[in-house]
């Protein structure tokens, strides 16, 4: 629950917030760069303090489902099912949008992103901006680096630019929400739900209350409407190499032939005795959980970290091909240069 010293800061970044202030919030996946959906001129400062392209919708973040119909237009039978079950949660549902919300809120879109945190901070600070309340809040850094998931991580990257940090201690998922849109809706209001970003929630899950009727966007029906689709995006800024298990100490030898400081992440318990690779001095090793909801809590907090260090390269053993990974591998797959799995042949920056 909420400390009592909290309560007073929450009220202050209300106070900003109905003020045109813009706050940095927790959030259980990654921390939020808030501002008052009904302000444009905070919502342009969103924009300007993120280096955002103004063409790119920002999600609005709500108190809870009470008010979906508030914000969306013709909310199909299956937003609601999943408003349901998955919110307060990491799901984000792509709706007609009404005509009171902004058009630099949606990016010029007739459609509008909306999710109800799971965060006691969050909810608590959506709570005392009153019942016609919403945030509209991407994710608190720079455009197209990694999404942060400590106050300390905003701060870094953002700093003086938002006028308050509130501190919610470290996000619970660590990856952002899962995005559902839903196509080629007539006048029945069904239509089929589609994975326009793997995120937060698997999709086994929304595929069981959905029964079955959700899939997965193909990377190419994916419009350039969701940046987090576009292969620059959340990437690191030292080279980021995703390999096969099997691949890696050879191409970790390679490049350490090369001179370059290494790190290795690797994930296989069993790595990197059974891969029989010899230790060099330049080379240092990470071991990231074999589970995926851990390993998708410390990524960006990992990738962060060893961008503060002096490596030349992050090598990073591929995860398994397996669905629950499916957002670890989508985000890796984003932040790496060269991608082993997608061209094994391909000859990486260093080359
Ligand atoms: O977990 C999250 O979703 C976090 C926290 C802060 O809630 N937010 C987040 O926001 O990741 P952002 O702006 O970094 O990414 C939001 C994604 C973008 O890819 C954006 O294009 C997409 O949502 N999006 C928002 N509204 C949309 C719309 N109307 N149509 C299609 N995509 C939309
Ligand atoms: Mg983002």
């Amino acid at each position: 629950m909420i400390p009592p010293a909290r309560h007073s800061e929450i009220a202050a970044a209300a106070g900003l917030l109905k003020k045109g202030g813009v706050v940095a919030f927790p959030t259980e996946t990654v921390y939020g760069l808030g501002a008052e959906v009904s302000n444009p001129y905070a919502i342009q400062r969103i924009f300007e303090i993120k280096r955002r392209p103004f063409d790119h919708p920002l999600i609005i973040h709500i108190a809870d489902s009470s008010k979906l119909q508030y914000w969306a237009e013709d909310v199909p039978e299956q937003a609601w099912q999943l408003a349901e079950h998955f919110w307060p949660g990491p799901l984000t549902l792509i709706l007609p949008r009404n005509r009171r919300i902004p058009t630099n809120v949606t990016g010029g879109q007739d459609t509008v992103g909306l999710r109800v945190p799971a965060h006691p901070v969050a909810l608590a600070l959506l709570g005392a901006l009153g019942p016609e309340g919403a945030l509209a809040a991407p994710s608190a850094n720079r455009f197209g680096h990694v999404s942060p998931t400590t106050a300390d991580h905003v701060r870094d990257e953002l700093g003086d630019s938002v006028d308050m940090i509130l501190d919610g201690g470290p996000c619970e998922v660590g990856l952002e929400s899962t995005i559902v849109g839903f196509e080629g809706r007539g006048s029945s209001k069904d239509g089929t739900a589609m994975i326009l970003r793997p995120g937060g929630i698997p999709l086994a899950a929304l595929a069981e209350v959905l029964h079955g009727n959700i899939s997965l966007a193909e990377r190419s029906d994916r419009t350039p409407r969701v940046p987090g689709a576009l292969a620059s995006h959340y990437a690191p800024a030292t080279p980021l190499e995703l390999w096969p298990s099997a691949d890696l100490p050879r191409r970790a030898l390679e490049l350490e032939a090369k001179g370059l400081h290494l790190v290795i992440v690797t994930w296989s318990p069993h790595y990197p005795k059974h891969m029989n690779y010899r230790k060099n001095k330049n080379t240092a090793f990470f071991s990231m959980p074999s589970e995926a909801e851990n390993y998708g809590r410390m990524l960006y907090a990992t990738l962060r970290r060893f961008d503060n260090e002096d490596f030349d390269c992050l090598l990073v053993e591929a995860p398994p091909d397996a669905p629950e990974w499916m957002a670890v591998v989508d985000r890796l797959r984003r932040a790496s240069c060269a991608d082993a799995l997608k061209n094994p042949n391909i000859e990486a920056v260093h080359g």
